[in-house]
């Protein structure tokens, strides 16, 4: 029996760390710098503080003979998993390393990436995925499938108990695609990641159409049309970046608290440039989003989707070190009315935002639903219900600001009293009404209109006398709808006070096993 000296057996374990981290070889490495693509272990290294990366697994192989694979048994069988720590705090992570078996999914490459996830939500810490693969193992068949399977089942299972964030840095084709769909977010670099279901030779086959893959399932595509993706970066290191943000908003789980941050913006700060933001005049538009930069602490607004339903801002920010979700409507986009696409963009991030118990602060200047026939027959019923839906399920505070307009049932649905906010906050000049005293004026006053002599001025009178009554916020303060009208320059002060205040809620919700949520 041959003895081997504990020298020869280090050697040994060395060759194999080395073997394990070269990836795919020198040459494939080449080809996948040429396409501007980091390494998945380069990757995490970026990621990750530096040092920080505790590696899992990386000598797992693949055991399938089928079609000549045995031959080949690369060590860590394409995907690098493990954890490690952003600005300190625990994550898990796994990345996966298309310079090996072009990043397929095989039964142990799930397994890998299974085992990530499930410390993950034990550990109670984030999970990040970095996406870089030709799909499912052809070679491994249904093993393949079945890897993706226990991947979605438990990408719903952490759902709302720990950040799940999905990175495409790569092709993510086929039923992939799905992981990340069912994660918090999905960042994609521009011009490397690609997301579809069906390929482009696919498409031509089956319907004829001519796209590129680009075009198809390229970043912009996603955050621009599809809304699929939530980030875009111009490289590798700018969406690392945008992790790093994203996640110093969150807590590391649902039982936890989101760290706070230092800050010398003193939540007295009055702002009166506050008062020149928002016209008075309810026809004209402006940038919500100056409002949230003299509001929030430093004025710093970290923007969720900034490209795909424009018409509403959803994002984090902080108020005194602590962290909010915020959904406004953006007035100077279709007047920040609500359709289908800012339903859907809202109702999901007020999900996410009570999930990991971040308080939400609704800035409200809304003329109503979207009306035509497309978004009737696309079914903004449904999809406007979501809002509805998200706000009156949501336990987190609930601190409402009507800055301007807050019309029909689009008032209801931006966080109203009715549906359980905590706290609704007016601006001197909003207008809480049914519709818009045009509209109303043209209604209500109609006889008198059409028997005047003049009936312009006539009309003109009547709107006044309408808005004078109806488009204050004292009526829906009179009846306690508004809880305070406030200047807006107290904005930032009045949201401490309002998260302060109710930073102790605790709200109970008859048991089920779940809503059926409108979809
Ligand atoms: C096995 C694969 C593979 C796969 C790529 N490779 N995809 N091996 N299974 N799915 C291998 C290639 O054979 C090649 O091996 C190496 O990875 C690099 O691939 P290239 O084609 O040279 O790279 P590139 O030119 O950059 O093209 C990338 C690509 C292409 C566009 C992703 O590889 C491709 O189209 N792959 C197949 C994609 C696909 O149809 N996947 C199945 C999707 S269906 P060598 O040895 O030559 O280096 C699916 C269902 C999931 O995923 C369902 C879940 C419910």
């Amino acid at each position: 029996m041959k003895i081997r000296s504990m020298e020869e057996l280090c050697e040994e374990l060395k060759g194999k760390r080395l073997s394990a981290s070269e990836g795919g070889g020198a040459k494939a490495v080449a080809k996948q710098k040429e396409k501007g693509k980091g390494t998945a272990r380069e990757r995490i290294a970026r990621l990750l503080d530096p040092g920080s990366f505790v590696e899992v697994d990386e000598f797992v192989t693949h055991r399938c003979t089928n079609f000549g694979l045995d031959k080949t048994k690369p060590l860590g069988d394409g995907v690098v998993t493990g954890w490690g720590t952003i600005d300190g705090r625990k994550v898990f992570v796994f990345s996966q390393d298309f310079t090996v078996l072009g990043g397929s999914l095989g039964e142990k490459h799930a397994d890998k990436i299974c085992k990530t996830m499930d410390m993950a939500l034990e550990m109670g810490c984030p999970v990040i995925g970095i996406n870089d693969s030709g799909g499912a193992r052809i070679q491994e068949a249904v093993d393949s499938l079945n890897g993706y399977g226990k991947i979605f089942f438990r990408n719903t299972i952490s759902s709302g108990v720990i950040p799940q964030m999905s990175v495409i840095m790569g092709p993510t084709a086929g039923g992939a695609v799905y992981s990340p769909a069912l994660t918090d977010f999905v960042f994609m670099v521009n011009g490397t990641g690609i997301m579809h279901i069906t390929g482009p030779a696919v498409i031509r086959a089956v319907t004829g159409e001519d796209v590129t893959s680009e075009e198809l399932g390229g970043a912009k595509t996603h955050n621009t049309k599809s809304g699929n993706a939530h980030f875009i970066a111009k490289s590798e290191e700018e969406c690392f970046d945008q992790i790093r943000k994203v996640l110093s908003y969150l807590p590391s789980n649902n039982l936890d608290d989101a760290p706070l941050k230092e800050t010398k913006d003193s939540v007295d700060r009055m702002d009166l440039a506050l008062r020149d933001i928002v016209p008075t005049n309810p026809n004209k538009g402006y940038d919500v989003k100056s409002v949230l930069a003299l509001v929030l602490d430093d004025g710093e607004f970290t923007e969720v989707q900034p490209d795909w339903a424009q018409n509403i801002i959803t994002g984090y920010g902080r108020v005194g070190g602590r962290s909010i979700g915020i959904i406004a409507n953006q007035a100077k986009i279709m007047a920040g009315c609500l359709d289908i696409d800012a339903s859907d963009k809202a109702s999901r991030f007020i999900r996410h935002c009570d999930a990991f118990n971040l308080p939400i602060v609704t800035f409200v200047d809304v003329p109503g639903y979207l009306p035509g026939v497309t978004q009737e027959h696309n079914g903004i019923i449904r999809h406007g219900a979501k809002l509805l839906y998200a706000y009156s399920e949501a336990t987190v505070p609930l601190v409402t600001v009507i800055l301007r307009k807050a019309y029909g049932g689009a008032y209801l649905a931006m966080s109203s009293k009715a549906l359980g906010a905590d706290l609704v906050l007016a601006w001197p000049q909003s207008e809480i009404a049914v519709m818009g005293a045009e509209g109303a004026a043209n209604i209500v006053f109609k006889k008198e209109i059409d028997a005047s002599s003049d009936p312009t001025a006539t009309r003109l009178e009547k709107i006044d006398e309408y808005r004078d009554a109806f488009a204050t916020p004292y009526v829906a303060a009179e009846r306690g709808l508004v809880d305070r009208v406030i200047l807006p320059e107290e904005t930032r002060k009045e949201l401490w006070l309002a998260l302060c205040g109710m930073e102790s809620k605790r709200v109970g919700r008859p048991g089920k096993k779940h809503g059926v949520i409108p979809h």
